[in-house]
């Protein structure tokens, strides 16, 4: 047995997007001012980080710095104890380096933290674009100390540190560029007076975006001065039109935005991108029109080639001719348009991509242990055969009421992982037709149930474990049939109950295609219980509390680590312990360090390749999230459990 520790590598790889302001923009600073007006209507934008960005690497150090080798920096970088009061002076100093300033005073004054040494090593972001160079660098400064230091941070707060921090330079961000934290994921913002919110977009189907920087220039400055103006009260009729343009207008622009980006109407979309251009156009431009007026913007929105190749166009952040964007009808169009911008009009053009969150059409279900804790019963059935009254009032094996859900669920495909000797047991089962002279015998409603099999058996594969080496070495097995794609992951031996419309399984997949990490469905437990179980600990990530960042996740900890470790704080309960459910959505990656296990033979003291090993080590590198459904499992795999499973599951 080789036991590999498990901790993080002392070095750590850093990636923040720049981000583009799809719909919303203004809004931001005006709905601050409703701390001052309380008639302003609230801000909404939709940000994206886009495929472009900030690379760095950071360890632990005992001062503060930032140095990099790209060519940009002429070798230039900054050292600093971690002392407050230095850090926060040579952020007032302003220049480059006084972000990384800004935002590691701030840390070093709110939280416990040592130095770090952070070294930029790719900027493919271009600087003073309008794309936020200025916020990415902060957030990763403040992602470095969160991941280096433990310090739980959700996404929220990464975003809220960087713009404090920024705010203690001479350069004033504007709310919505923090968004970058976000990673390439569109989010819609509500500025709120002094109150930010942040929620998730669920991309359905591609969007095709291309931006191009105009070669023009603009004067943001100005632009800000002449509409700030208005605020926080309007004096006339033309500073009215301006506080609907940016108040109940955009709200409604933004809402329909959000509405065809999460039912995939891209032609919608970008005849809205259309029509806000032409609401700011007739509201907001005439109160700088020396600005706005933007010719250079105008006439790249009335090319006939550029017309013809996208759905819809706009322009960016504080507008003017300063950068545009597009939404090309498809992949084709986006690369012709890139082309054409480039070659053709001599602008530096990039194109985003917003991809869905791959959807999961594939469940795998190991069920090839032996079931030590039901035996004798598993020396001659399988625990996953053991039977359960479900709530339509039949008798059926576990598996089959598990079976079910996936069907109501409309998976496509459903690995079980089976012992090479259990293959005429379940062929036996769901591939054999029950003999003629039983099913006449059937009432109607159990002849309907038995194509219901039938149907269930078609979407069926089984492969097989041929060492009985744990569960993670079962699951490693179905690496073939999930070939790169993330896949729902289920216990043989544990079924569900929903206390919604929305079965447990179903709640899982919503949350992944929103969140778009690797996730484990997890229930609260008792202090006395985490000992059996694997211990997922984490900071909230939406205000629902149904979703962790995780910060930790343990396999079978003593009640001692769990206290001071491992609990999770929520609004209801001062502190809760949360333990599998049963159910994960894993990812390639997830496989690959299996296969990694598998191969290195990485395993716990009884020779088994554990799963909890796995997703630990992908946390750590790339991020996970735990999901908490409104449901309940029930554990079919020791006596106790089974006695309640039996009791219960059917008459809830
Ligand atoms: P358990 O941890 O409950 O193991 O497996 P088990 O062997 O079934 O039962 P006990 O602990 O000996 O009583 C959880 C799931 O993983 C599968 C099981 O069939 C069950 O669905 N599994 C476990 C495998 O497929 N292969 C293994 O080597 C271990």
């Amino acid at each position: 047995m080789i036991k590999e520790p498990n901790t993080p590598k002392e070095k750590i790889n850093l990636f923040v997007p720049g981000r583009l302001c799809l719909f919303g923009e203004h809004s931001d600073w005006a709905g601050l001012q409703k701390s001052m007006n309380a008639d302003i209507v609230p801000g909404y934008a939709i940000v994206t980080g886009i495929e472009q960005g900030i690379y760095g690497t950071a360890e632990k150090a005992d001062t503060f710095s930032v140095t990099s080798t790209l060519p940009g920096y002429h070798g230039a970088s900054f050292s600093c104890e971690l002392d407050m009061a230095k850090l926060r002076a040579a952020a007032r100093e302003g220049g480059f380096f006084s972000y990384v300033a800004g935002v590691a005073s701030y840390i070093c004054e709110w939280y416990h933290v040592g130095g770090l040494h952070l070294k930029i090593t790719d900027m493919t972001l271009p600087m003073k674009s309008g794309l936020s160079s200025s916020a990415a660098i902060c957030v990763m400064v403040a992602k470095a100390f969160n991941q280096l230091y433990d310090l739980h941070m959700n996404t929220l707060g990464l975003m809220n540190i960087a713009y404090w921090g920024e705010q203690r330079t001479p350069s004033r961000c504007g709310r919505l560029d923090q968004a970058c934290a976000f990673g390439v994921n569109p989010v819609v913002m509500t500025f709120d007076g002094n109150e930010l919110d942040v929620d998730r977009i669920t991309v359905r189907k591609p969007l095709y975006y291309v931006f191009a920087d105009l070669m023009a220039g603009k004067d943001t400055v100005k632009i800000l001065g002449d509409l700030n103006r208005a605020y926080p009260f309007a004096h006339n009729e033309m500073e009215k039109r301006l506080h609907d343009a940016l108040g109940k207008d955009n709200r409604i622009v933004t809402s329909r935005a959000i509405s065809y980006i999460s039912s995939g109407d891209s032609e919608k979309l970008g005849a809205l991108m259309t029509e806000a251009q032409a609401l700011f156009d007739e509201k907001v431009a005439p109160m700088c029109p020396e600005e706005l007026t933007a010719p250079v913007l105008h006439s790249i929105l009335a090319d006939p080639v550029v017309k013809n190749l996208t759905f819809g166009a706009k322009g960016v952040g504080s507008q003017g001719d300063g950068t545009v964007q597009f939404l090309a009808k498809d992949e084709p169009a986006q690369r012709r348009l890139t082309d054409y911008l480039k070659n053709k009009k001599g602008m530096t053009a990039y194109t985003l991509t917003l991809k869905p969150n791959m959807a999961v059409h594939k469940a795998v279900i190991p069920v090839a242990g032996f079931g030590t804790r039901l035996y004798p019963e598993t020396r001659g059935v399988k625990k996953e055969f053991c039977p359960v009254v479900d709530k339509d009032g039949l008798v059926k094996p576990a598996i089959l009421v598990l079976l079910e859900e996936l069907d109501r669920i409309e998976m496509d495909e459903i690995c079980l992982i089976l012992n090479k000797e259990e293959k005429t047991y379940y062929e036996d089962f769901f591939q054999k037709p029950l003999p003629l002279e039983h099913y006449s015998k059937l009432s109607k409603d159990m002849k309907a149930y038995e194509d219901k099999i039938r149907r269930i058996s078609r979407k069926l594969r089984f492969v097989f474990q041929n060492e009985q080496k744990g569960f993670g070495h079962a699951v490693y097995q179905s690496r073939s049939f999930a070939a790169g794609e993330p896949v729902l992951l289920l216990l043989g031996d544990t079924i569900y109950h929903s206390n919604t419309g929305a079965p447990c399984t179903k709640q899982l997949l919503d949350a992944y295609e929103q969140f778009g990490q690797p996730m484990t469905a997890v229930h609260p437990v008792g202090l006395d219980e985490v000992v059996h179980y694997g211990i997922f600990s984490g900071v909230w990530e939406n205000r629902e509390e149904t979703v962790l960042k995780l910060t930790a996740i343990v396999e079978k900890p003593s009640c001692e680590e769990a206290r001071d470790y491992l609990s999770v704080s929520n609004r209801k309960q001062a502190k809760n312990y949360y333990a599998a459910f049963g159910a994960y959505v894993i990812t390639k990656d997830i496989y690959d360090r299996l296969e990694y296990a598998v191969n290195h033979e990485i395993t716990n003291e009884k020779g088994e390749v554990e799963l909890t090993d796995a997703l630990e080590y992908v946390r750590k590198e790339k991020g996970m999230m735990a999901f908490v459904p409104d449901g309940e499992s029930y554990d079919i795999g020791n006596a106790a459990a089974y006695r309640r499973t039996v009791a219960e599951f059917g008459s809830r």
